[in-house]
């Protein structure tokens, strides 16, 4: 377990599929740091007891102390959910929902308040 460039096999899986390599969990890592818009370290300790070459501590990724991790597997959840159960119903439906559908870069997605039409200015469609 001493390879740098080698992913080490997950250990802690919960939610996602038990049988995903090392790799594979790290780019779906890298996905949902993306679209939250976070660090790693949103959802994940470092370790002091493991201090990496560079002096600084290594994180351990199979830690499961911060809320940050419990909820995202919450989420996750929810999202296979919403895709299997929901939008797989929607006819020729390409487009199945992701972190990033809610999220949008950002760790607690922002409220959308819509923009109100009004009326009574000059409406395009209405001329
Ligand atoms: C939004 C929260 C979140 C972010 C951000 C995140 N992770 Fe995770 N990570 C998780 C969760 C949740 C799991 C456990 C998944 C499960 O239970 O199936 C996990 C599991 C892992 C594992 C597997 C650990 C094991 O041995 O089981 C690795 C490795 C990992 N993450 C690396 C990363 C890296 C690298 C980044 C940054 C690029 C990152 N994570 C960003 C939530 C996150
Ligand atoms: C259907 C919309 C939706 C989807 C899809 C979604 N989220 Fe969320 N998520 C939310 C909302 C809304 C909140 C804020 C809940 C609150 O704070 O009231 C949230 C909160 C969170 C938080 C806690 C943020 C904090 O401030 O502590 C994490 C972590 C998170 N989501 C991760 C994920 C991950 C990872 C995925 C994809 C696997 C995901 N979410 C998919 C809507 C969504």
């Amino acid at each position: 377990m001493q390879e740098h460039h080698v992913a080490p096999a997950p250990t802690n899986l919960q939610v996602l599929p038990k049988n995903l390599t090392g790799e594979q969990v790290h780019h779906i890592m890298h996905q949902w740091a993306a679209e939250l818009g976070t660090e790693c370290s949103t959802c994940h300790v470092a370790d002091p007891k493991n201090v990496g070459p560079n002096g600084r501590p290594r994180m351990n990724f199979a830690d499961d102390s911060k809320p940050e991790k419990s909820t995202a597997r919450l989420m996750y959840r929810m999202t296979e959910e919403i895709n299997s159960k929901y939008i797989s119903m929607v006819d020729n439906s390409g487009m199945p929902v992701t972190c990033g559908t809610c999220h949008r870069g950002h760790l607690s997605p922002a409220p959308f308040t819509p923009k109100v039409e009004d009326d009574d200015h000059d409406h395009p469609a209405a001329k």
